[in-house]
């Protein structure tokens, strides 16, 4: 994945956050920019984080997978986004447990299927777990998570104002979690 991605994409935030938000892989703005979240899916995270109570600059946001993975017809067309493997996401998986074990934040959001397989394993289901607080260990550490779904899974629904307020009550109940 790194030899086609144009650079490695690290997680962003204070070494003291309280709270780690984890997402799938960085897409194609933050491939460019080479920072998380900075795209699309990230504008409408920052505010569903603000309308939840978490001010999005104090939280540390990172990927399950550190790379940009996608598909093109041709060179300058449109680079789709594609799934990381779970080969993929366990090669990635040491960065994770070093930004556990720097930030030691007191709450981690996983964003969708990707980042709660790839903390949780292959039998997390976000429909069954979401805006619940878990607790579990991760690379050797207790953890508490909340779940929600993946920002971008928002901006493909049908209904996606429904589906914007899902993922604010999900992000409430870690706002409350951290009070
Ligand atoms: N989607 C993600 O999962 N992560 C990003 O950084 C951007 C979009």
């Amino acid at each position: 994945m790194h030899r086609d991605a144009t650079q490695t994409v690290f997680g962003a935030g204070g070494a003291d956050a309280r709270v780690m938000l984890v997402g799938e892989q960085p897409g194609d703005q933050e491939d460019r920019q080479g920072k998380p979240f900075v795209g699309p899916a990230g504008k409408l995270l920052d505010r569903a984080l603000a309308e939840a109570g978490i001010d999005p600059s104090e939280a540390y946001v990172t990927n399950a997978v550190k790379h940009f993975k996608f598909t093109q017809a041709e060179p300058r067309k449109r680079r789709i986004h594609k799934a990381p493997t779970l080969r993929e996401m366990t090669a990635c998986g040491p960065w994770l447990a070093a930004e556990l074990a720097v930030v030691e934040p007191e709450l981690i959001v996983v964003l969708g299927a990707t980042a709660g397989k790839a903390l949780l394993g292959s039998s997390f289901r976000v429909t069954q777990v979401r805006g619940t607080v878990l607790e579990e260990e991760i690379h050797g550490r207790p953890e508490r998570l909340v779940p929600t779904v993946h920002p971008s899974s928002v901006l493909r629904s049908d209904d996606r104002e429904a589906a914007y307020r899902g993922l604010v009550s999900d992000l409430k109940v870690a706002a409350d979690t951290l009070s």
